[in-house]
């Protein structure tokens, strides 16, 4: 037994995980840590894919409904999806396996805002128990003496799964630094609204909770050491496509600074992963402004550097979502780190309150935008939902500025980005203060929807799609379905979309 679990009683409860996963009945509901590859369980998972398995060739289905906090990796859900033994998922999901069987219609899917979720469990829309959901399994660094936990690489909705169970697996995984203590602020919140008081979250790096997991002991029934990593994917340089886009939010920036409403420190950034939203962090590393903060969701690569070079002072997040090459940096440096960064829940990382309080910063990607500058984050044509909503909600209604970032095309061009009706809404125009793509920044502030429409074609949409977006919006004044406000026209808002269906492109046959 490793030396990472240190109270005596839950020495007692240390098994297999195969043991661990045998104690779970078939139809549990199971709140599972793990937050965008980061921190969730690892072995046990394995176990239940391997019993759901060997129940399947017997003829019997095991059945689970599976509650994270976002994202996990392949060992969880991967593994629970392909012996489909998932039957319904939420908050988020990013998997490939797990979005094919939910467009498949074989798993049932919540997409929910993050910080959402926790308080959704607490009212007790996912189970029956008193308790409301049966087991939390959780990963963690390390039990320490008195029954609590040092909590691993991300926070997601532990606390709450922790909290309203009636169950526990404690996954001990001593792939993660045991020197991750002091990096977390566990906030709790007090459940019963019209009780609750402020957040006492003022600056982005205040800490004002507890470093550990508390729970009650007498609920854990089994304790399962692990050694597996995190999924940590590796990181891309940003091609020179995504380095367009981030100029033209750099130079947005930079007039912002100059029209005196932001100053060089900027506001609290929060930068959703991928190419694009590292591609702004390396040109922010480089660029005009300095000594900023990041109050956002999920700490990449491109923050490390930011935090290395001095550019950045602090972060705040829920989870890492770091490359192997970073997580080494990461373990090198964590005692620096530590005082840095700042791992909450993310019902706080994402918490309404404190983004308008700070006035963040919010960059996300998108899948499209309509002319008007409603925006789809989760949904594509002919496929399905391709990951989920993630935390983009809570930071675009809240956000000082909200900023939605793609390239303009894709599929070589036969799909556009900006369309004249999104076939999917998760951002209403009312968010929504910039989209922008390699062709330029439309700034959506001040302007009425046909003003919108307008910036939208002329600065986002990709020049082959320009002609037929103002085609459209030409005819739809004239002949409008409701009205000149946004104008549109029943029967031809999803054109673009039936055209790509059944011809392979958006744009009409020549
Ligand atoms: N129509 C059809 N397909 C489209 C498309 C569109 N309008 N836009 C993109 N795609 C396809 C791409 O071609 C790619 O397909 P492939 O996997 O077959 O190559 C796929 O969708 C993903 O596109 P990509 O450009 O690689 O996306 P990304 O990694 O930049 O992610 C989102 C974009 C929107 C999917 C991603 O940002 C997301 O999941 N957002 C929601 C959650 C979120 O914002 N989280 C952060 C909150 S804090």
């Amino acid at each position: 037994m490793s030396n990472r679990i240190l109270h005596q009683g839950l020495k007692a409860k240390v098994m297999s995980a195969e043991a661990a996963a045998a104690l779970i009945p078939n139809g549990s509901v199971l709140g599972m840590s793990g937050f965008t590859g980061a921190g969730y369980p690892k072995a046990v998972p394995i176990a239940l894919a391997k019993r759901a398995l060997d129940e399947k060739l017997k003829g019997k289905a095991l059945k689970l409904d599976v509650l994270t906090g976002a994202s996990t990796g392949p060992e969880l859900d991967t593994m629970l999806s392909t012996v489909e033994a998932s039957r319904f998922r939420y908050p988020y999901q990013g998997d490939a396996v797990t979005r094919e069987k939910i467009n498949a219609g074989l798993i049932e899917y919540q997409d929910m805002h993050l910080s959402h979720a926790g308080t959704q469990v607490r009212y007790g829309y996912y189970g029956k128990g008193k308790n409301n959901i049966d087991f939390a399994v959780i990963e963690v660094t390390k039990i320490l003496e008195d029954g609590t936990a040092v909590p691993s690489s991300s926070c997601g909705a532990n606390n709450v799964y922790l909290e309203h169970c009636d169950k526990i697996i404690l996954e001990v995984n001593s792939w993660q630094d045991e020197r991750l203590l002091g990096m977390h602020d566990i906030i709790s919140m007090n459940p019963i609204h019209g009780e609750r008081r402020e957040i006492p979250i003022y600056k982005a790096d205040d800490r004002k909770g507890s470093q550990v997991w508390k729970f009650d002991v007498s609920k854990v029934v089994a304790v399962v050491e692990s050694s597996h990593p995190d999924r940590n994917a590796p990181f891309k340089p940003p091609e020179e496509i995504h380095k367009r886009i981030a100029q033209h939010i750099l130079d947005f920036f930079d007039g912002e600074v100059k029209a005196g409403r932001l100053s060089k420190h900027l506001n609290a950034l929060q930068s959703g992963v991928g190419n694009i939203a590292n591609a702004v962090l390396v040109g922010l590393n480089t660029g005009p402004f300095d000594r900023m903060i990041s109050y956002t969701e999920v700490i990449q690569d491109g923050m490390l550097d930011m935090l290395d070079s001095g550019k950045l002072t602090a972060a705040s997040a829920t989870a890492f979502s770091v490359s192997p090459e970073g997580q080494i940096r990461f373990n090198k440096n964590i005692d620096t780190y530590r005082k840095q960064i700042i791992l909450r829940p993310q019902e706080i990382s994402n918490h309404p309150e404190v983004i308008r309080r700070l006035g963040c910063i919010a960059m996300n990607g998108f899948v499209e935008a309509d002319i008007y500058g409603h925006v789809n984050s989760t949904h594509i044509a002919g496929k399905g939902i391709e990951n989920g909503i993630g935390g983009s909600g809570d930071f675009a209604r809240n956000s000082a500025y909200t900023i939605f970032m793609s390239p303009a095309t894709a599929k070589d061009g036969k799909i556009s980005a900006i369309v004249p009706f999104a076939s999917h809404i998760d951002h209403t125009e009312h968010d929504v203060s910039g989209i922008v793509t390699e062709y330029g920044f439309a700034d959506l502030r001040g302007r009425s929807p046909k003003e919108k429409a307008k910036e939208i074609i002329e600065k986002a949409a990709a020049p082959e799609y320009r002609p037929i977006l103002w085609d459209y919006v030409k005819r739809s004044m004239k002949n409008p379905s409701f009205g000149l406000h946004s104008p549109h026209m029943y029967s031809e808002a999803f054109a673009f979309h039936q055209r790509y269906l059944a011809s392979g492109d958006m744009r009409p046959k020549k």
